[in-house]
């Protein structure tokens, strides 16, 4: 009888895990694939001061940045994160050595990227490191970017005019969600209200100015600088102006989750859910839950997906999962398993010692212009490793 039960408990066990470990190991495969593409990356640019990954070009070869593009805080911040995984001293020297190179960026006010550039990497050198040498970069950073806050306007200005259009004022774009947890930190470690001030008043402009009654968002609001009106509506990646851009839905998604944790305020939380209801729910949305570049444009299915929209929701989504009811829970939680499934195939991950070096394979940058199509980007690699952190942590991993 006594063997009988045993049996009975070890098939129940079975059954309950067979599916989470079945994508549990497959991600804890894909993280030895991260942690090789890494090395090797760190390896190929060691000789090239001030250069950081950004991408491919036509012949597939290695497209390096330097500081001043928005990317460059990515590949120190997947270092980072692959030393906290695998504790590698070798991974904390690459991560230091990279976060370097982005240092002067500390200084910029000709950006809002300053929050992804620094607290991708600094952000997360000082949170597993408590090395406080990194804190006087980050809090620069903070000033900087607050230096761009607009009070008539409510707002921190993205590009400023003639970047992108000359016919935008004040441009404020969905992306800057993401460069307010900079803020929110920062408030908080180096004691300065003024900046969670900041960064609430410019999530609460957003919520207020790019949102449709779906759930989408515009890209790009521009602002009249003298009333602080909104004046454009419009995009810049995205397929028109009225769609809605994969990568600015996972933008703001990720952003409002972020809001909701560093501030508990439940707009946020329902400004999130709206945001990935929209996502998770869309009949554009395809099979293997990685999105066209665009949700709405035509075309599909023969168009291209963006791998790293695919990244970003699904990081931003296994952290939203938590903060929700049970049925959302189970919804959201199985969307980002479908992806995490997905990225870690060999439809978009690369075999080890190919794709210049990058994890994923067909991430899209910026289809208007025709550039960064189909392509690997250090975003994408950096918001696929930490979506499988994310999902190793809610494994008790
Ligand atoms: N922040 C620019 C982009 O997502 O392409």
């Amino acid at each position: 009888m006594r063997y009988i039960v045993l049996i009975l408990m070890a098939t129940v066990v079975v059954a309950c895990n067979t599916p989470e470990d079945g994508l549990l190991q497959k991600v804890e495969k894909t993280l030895v694939v991260a942690k090789t593409q890494s090395i090797n990356m760190a390896r190929s640019l060691a000789d090239m001061p001030g250069r950081l990954p950004q991408t491919t070009n036509k012949e597939g070869k290695l497209e390096t940045c330097s500081s001043g593009w928005w990317v460059s805080g990515f590949f120190p911040g997947q270092l980072w994160y692959m030393y906290e995984y695998f504790g590698d001293d070798s991974l904390k020297y690459w991560a230091d050595l990279y976060s370097k190179r982005v240092a002067d960026q500390q200084h910029n006010t000709g950006t809002h990227d300053v929050g992804f550039m620094i607290f991708c990497s600094y952000g997360n050198g000082y949170r597993l490191t408590g090395n406080v040498d990194y804190l006087p970069v980050i809090k620069n950073a903070a000033t900087s970017l607050s230096t761009r806050f607009d009070p008539v306007i409510g707002c921190i200005r993205s590009w400023d005019r003639g970047d992108w259009n000359s016919q935008w004022q004040y441009a404020v774009i969905i992306d800057n969600m993401m460069n307010l947890e900079l803020l929110e930190w920062s408030a908080e470690k180096f004691n300065k209200p003024h900046f969670a001030e900041i960064a609430r008043t410019h999530a609460n402009t957003t919520m207020k100015n790019h949102f449709r009654p779906d759930g989408s968002s515009y890209h790009v609001i521009s602002y009249d600088t003298i009333t602080g009106e909104v004046e454009h509506r419009h995009t810049a990646q995205g397929y028109s102006h009225g769609s809605a851009w994969a990568r600015g839905q996972a933008w703001g998604l990720y952003g409002f989750t972020m809001m909701f944790r560093e501030t508990a305020d439940s707009a946020y939380l329902d400004q999130a859910i709206e945001i990935a209801d929209f996502i998770t729910g869309h009949p554009n949305l395809p099979e293997d839950k990685i999105p066209y570049w665009d949700y709405n444009v035509p075309g599909i299915p023969d168009t291209k997906r963006d791998a790293s929209a695919g990244a970003i929701t699904c990081s931003a989504l296994l952290e939203l999962q938590k903060y929700v009811n049970k049925a959302r829970s189970e919804k959201y939680l199985n969307v980002a398993k479908k992806q995490l499934e997905s990225l870690c195939s060999d439809a978009y991950l690369a075999e080890p010692g190919t794709n210049a070096n990058f994890i994923l394979k067909h991430s899209l940058g910026h289809m208007p212009n025709k550039s960064e199509v189909d392509v690997p980007l250090s975003y994408a690699d950096y918001y696929f490793v930490e979506a499988m952190m994310r999902y190793c942590e809610l494994s008790g991993k």
